[in-house]
């Protein structure tokens, strides 16, 4: 970790995809407000989320990352929150089940509010406006007014990602995730979606905890049954905001980001020499850099060694999102650059970012086939490689939106106006996630049985 770097030293790096201020006072008088706030997350938080990703990178546990595209101010309530946190739980379970080891959770959640646009604005029946650009920066409403940056849609978004923090800390902690209940996160399911097979799997479950109880293994009071542990990540973006929350952890006497406990950079955002790499690169909690078909060799190696000087294990996680059918055309190549210089980094698989299109209706969309498809390309070139795949990475809800097409439902173009509830990027739905999480389960197992073989 650099010592000699300070919090605002990426006010002098080139910076792209964020708001420019137009009232400076406000912007000024808002740091200095969430300045003194208490920070979300805790420094040994953080590091706690560093070691169990160290423990991912060797595959000794698996990775889930998941939630919103975009958290918004609209959509805020305690249900969605629970709902997305319920189904994370079940896919975690399915996935633990396959993979045989545990599984390290982490939500797209509790800050999640700024978002990279591919275009700086939008037109409409022949109207030229800014892009929305999250909640935290402006409004998804089109008008003039509503697109203006404003600074003070920081603070709603802090207090509402410490609202989400403070719910999921108490599901997490407080008796709602204890395995026993298993069978109760079922609720909300509808017929056919996945629910036998998850009930299935529920069932062997309890069977597993009877067993323990008859065999004297105290799986009534057991703490790590009764509890999990979630952390939370966002998009590093708003650089202001990520300022205005870093904070000296009095423990090691570095700098953490106190908005989250894992950041990103994003695909948009990952130039070596830009604002965004300068901000994660002093920051100790781990950090995510998605990766997709534009990145070359070179600047990986730059960005690792960045961000990564000391090649701590856990630090660093590429999140690939290259698009079903060109996972061939970049991974190998990435795995092989890391190999070759001994990095020790997670994998992890978002099949959402490169598989967005749009439908005939004019709905932005993923296609489910697209999105197993990159999934499975993933493992396969791990397989291949030898290397380690290390988790995947979702946009998704709890609720039954119709976002994504396909899956066991079978969402149609025609569909999507249904329940499109987005405020940027197509989620997956509860019974898709679920179908997803037994995709990776099954591509788990396989791997548990050869390493059996192998011994
Ligand atoms: C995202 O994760 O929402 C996102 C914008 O991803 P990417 O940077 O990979 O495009
Ligand atoms: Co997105």
């Amino acid at each position: 970790m650099n010592r000699a770097w300070s919090k605002s030293d990426w006010r002098a790096k080139p910076r792209v995809q964020m708001p420019t201020y137009t009232d400076q006072a406000a912007l000024e008088a808002v740091e200095t407000q969430l300045a003194k706030y208490p920070p979300l997350v805790f420094a040994g938080e953080a590091r706690n989320l560093r070691a169990r990703l160290a423990e991912v990178s060797v595959g000794k546990a698996f990775l889930l990352q998941g939630g919103d595209c975009a958290e918004s101010f609209q959509e805020f309530s305690a249900d969605s929150i629970r709902d997305t946190f319920r189904v994370m739980l079940q896919m975690a379970m399915v996935l633990t089940f396959g993979a045989k080891c545990p599984v390290v959770k982490v939500g797209r959640m509790a800050g999640q509010f700024a978002k990279p646009r591919s275009a700086d604005t939008e037109t409409i029946g022949g109207v030229e406006l800014p892009s929305y650009r999250g909640d935290i920066i402006n409004d998804i409403d089109f008008t003039a007014e509503a697109r203006i940056p404003d600074p003070n849609r920081m603070l709603q978004a802090y207090t509402q990602a410490a609202a989400s923090l403070n719910l999921l800390r108490a599901f997490s902690q407080g008796g709602y995730a204890d395995i026993h209940r298993v069978h109760s996160w079922t609720l909300g399911f509808a017929e056919g979606d996945k629910a036998e097979r998850y009930l299935d799997l529920a069932n062997r479950i309890s069977d597993a905890l009877d067993f323990m109880t008859a065999a004297g293994i105290n799986a009534d009071t057991n703490h790590s049954l009764q509890t999990v542990e979630f952390f939370t990540s966002h998009e590093a973006l708003l650089l202001e905001y990520e300022q205005a929350l870093c904070r000296i952890d009095s423990t090691t006497g570095l700098p953490v980001a106190g908005s989250g406990h894992m950041l990103w950079i994003g695909d948009r955002t990952r130039q070596p020499d830009g604002a965004h790499v300068e901000f994660c690169k002093g920051v100790q909690n781990p950090i995510g850099l998605k990766c997709g078909p534009s990145i070359t060799t070179d600047d990986l190696k730059r960005l690792i060694e960045t961000l990564n000087p000391d090649n701590q294990p856990g630090r660093l996680t590429l999140i690939n999102r290259f698009g079903a059918g060109k996972v061939g055309d970049h991974l190998p190549r990435l795995i092989q650059a890391v190999e070759a210089e001994g990095y020790k980094v997670v994998w992890s698989c978002d099949p959402m970012h490169g598989n967005t299109i749009k439908a005939a209706s004019g709905y932005k969309t993923r296609p489910f086939e697209s999105v197993l498809r990159e999934v499975r390309e993933f493992f396969e070139i791990h397989n291949a490689e030898g290397t380690i795949p290390g988790g995947v990475h979702f946009e998704m809800t709890g609720k039954d939106v119709t976002e994504c097409t396909g899956g066991v439902r079978a969402v149609k173009d025609e569909d999507l106006s249904d329940r499109y509830h987005t405020a940027c990027d197509p989620r997956l739905n509860a019974s898709q996630s679920l179908e997803l999480a037994f995709l990776v389960s099954e591509e788990l197992s396989q791997r548990v049985q050869e390493r059996r073989a192998a011994i």
